[in-house]
């Protein structure tokens, strides 16, 4: 695992923002998994800016996000359906055919979830895989348990998480128990893994996992350990508290 620190936000969205340029460059059909939440925010702009600026062309990646909300369709606000919209796909030229997302209102969420596991398969997996961290070690929503599946599945979510997701919502009351997330093993087979987090309120799972040696699914990330592929990188704040 290698890990970069950099000064603030910016140039941790910047760096980030470069290793995806650089891979789109080398493979226009590109297979990434995509993160939400407020991390990525600035990533996005990035690759927005050198989409507007220097043609970046997207026209033939395709995309995978890790999670989605039960309940939730894909125009509610809150959804990130629409903050994938909202933050990223309005304004690059992705074709629309090639954005995968989990349905929040799937009839049968686990023919569903099946479905969206296989359609990773087809596309040949993730080649570049973006991931945040929770709080409480969590990647897309595989929440601490007993045991972690390597699919994709309905996840009942954490109650750390219900409450640093509220901001996102009008009130806690709001936030939706379940969420559909990308499994450990679409996540642990892409081909290479870039992890951000950033601020004082991530410092404390960042330590965990830099301190850690052994995997276990009480702290999610720490799987990551196995990968050959993954550069978290962070900011000051995240690494040092
Ligand atoms: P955040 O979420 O980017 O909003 O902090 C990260 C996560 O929960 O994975």
């Amino acid at each position: 695992m290698k890990i970069v620190v950099k000064k603030d936000y910016e140039s941790m969205s910047k760096a980030a923002s470069e290793i995806f340029i650089e891979a789109i460059k080398v493979k226009p059909d590109i297979t990434l998994g995509l993160a939400t939440g407020s991390t990525p925010k600035g990533m996005y702009k990035e690759l927005i800016k050198v989409h507007k600026e220097e043609g970046l062309d997207f026209s033939k990646v395709k995309t995978f996000n890790l999670d989605e909300y039960v309940g939730l369709s894909h125009d509610h606000l809150s959804s990130y359906g629409y903050y994938m919209d909202n933050e990223f796909f309005n304004h690059i030229n992705v074709d629309r055919r090639n954005i995968f997302i989990p349905d929040g209102k799937a009839k049968d969420v686990e023919k569903h979830c099946r479905e969206y596991d296989e359609m990773i398969i087809n596309a040949g997996g993730i080649d570049l895989l973006l991931l945040g961290i929770g709080v409480d070690g969590h990647i897309a929503f595989n929440e601490p348990a007993d045991a972690l599946s390597v699919k994709a599945r309905i996840v009942r979510l954490a109650q750390s998480t219900i409450e640093v997701n509220s901001r996102f919502f009008n009130s806690i009351e709001e936030v939706p128990k379940t969420a559909i997330t990308m499994g450990m093993g679409s996540i642990l087979k892409s081909k290479k893994i870039v992890l951000l987090a950033n601020g004082v309120n991530k410092s404390h799972v960042i330590k965990k996992l830099l301190k850690q040696d052994k995997v276990t699914p009480k702290l999610p990330v720490s799987f990551l350990l196995l990968h050959p592929d993954v550069t978290v990188i962070v900011d000051e704040l995240a690494y040092n508290g």
